[in-house]
């Protein structure tokens, strides 16, 4: 029997929580494929987590079809591919009256139909290794939060997921998804530098009184990658501390109860 190299694709792996998912992975995969659109960040990333015969770097748009293709075709003699990580994601306008018809399209194509096309590109892998995909969406994908196309395109997202776990589950794949809240990376930058206070604002609305960071994410993508999620598939995980659980402060304005 041919045993073949378990690789793990990550796409979106130049950013910070791409960064983590990778090196969380290392030690569960032979070849960890680092994707993504920026090259020179790719190398930097590459570069922090130390280089390696584990690591690959590829340069690719998600939202292309033929820049997958060309990707499968070279991971083709490598190995296979066991786990697919979809994280690259980025959100422009913040409300809907910002929003303009481009914007619309430019974000649901990279955080919904992207994360399709990278799935069929290594549907075939998946099938026969009875591999496991995990998609990156976002606590914006659960309730309003802003960013509103970014948004309706993560809840695509997290439906897409059901929706291969539910056709593909009879080959063996596993699906499913995980829902980051306040994640401190460089997709904050301008909102750090409008308001330095922001990560220390937003703590308030956590029922932990933190957010999450890469490390926390990285964990959870890791666990449903393996085999101890074996029977876990379909499901979105939110790694949120708490905060699509609900809201202390209303439930204080609710109760009148000075436990909240
Ligand atoms: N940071 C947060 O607070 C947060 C919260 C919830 C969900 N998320 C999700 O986590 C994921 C990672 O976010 P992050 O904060 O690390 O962002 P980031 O901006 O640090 O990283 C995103 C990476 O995706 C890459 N990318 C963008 N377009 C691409 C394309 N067409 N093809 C290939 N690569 C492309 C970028 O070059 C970048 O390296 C995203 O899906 C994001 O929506 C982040």
């Amino acid at each position: 029997m041919t045993t073949h190299k378990r690789i793990a694709v990550v796409t979106g792996a130049a950013g910070d929580i791409g960064r983590a998912i990778a090196a969380r992975l290392a030690a569960s995969h032979d070849i960890i494929v680092l994707v993504d659109i920026d090259a020179g960040a790719l190398e930097s990333a590459v570069a922090a987590l130390g280089g390696g015969a584990a690591y690959v770097t590829m340069v690719a748009d998600v939202t292309s079809a033929d820049s997958l293709k060309s990707m499968t075709d070279q991971l083709e003699a490598r190995g296979k591919v066991v786990t697919l990580v979809n994280n690259a994601g980025a959100a422009r306008a913040v409300s809907l009256h910002d929003t303009t018809p481009e914007i619309w399209r430019m974000d649901s194509s990279l955080n919904l139909e992207a994360a399709f096309l990278t799935f069929r590109a290594f549907e075939r892998d998946l099938k026969e290794m009875q591999g496991s995909v995990v998609n990156i969406a976002s606590v914006n994908g659960m309730a309003v939060f802003g960013h509103p196309a970014y948004s309706a395109a993560k809840a695509g997202l997290i439906h897409l997921t059901k929706l291969i776990a539910v056709e593909y589950g009879k080959f063996g794949i596993r699906a499913n998804a995980v829902a980051p809240g306040t994640v401190r990376t460089q997709a904050w930058e301008a909102r750090a530098e409008a308001n330095p206070n922001v990560f220390e604002e937003v703590k308030r609305w956590y029922a932990l009184r933190r957010i999450a960071t890469t490390h926390d994410v990285a964990n959870a993508v890791h666990f449903l990658a393996s085999d101890q999620a074996a029977a876990i598939t379909g499901v979105c995980l939110p790694v949120d501390c708490g905060l699509t659980a609900g809201q202390a402060e209303l439930a204080h304005t609710f109760s009148q109860s000075e436990h909240y």
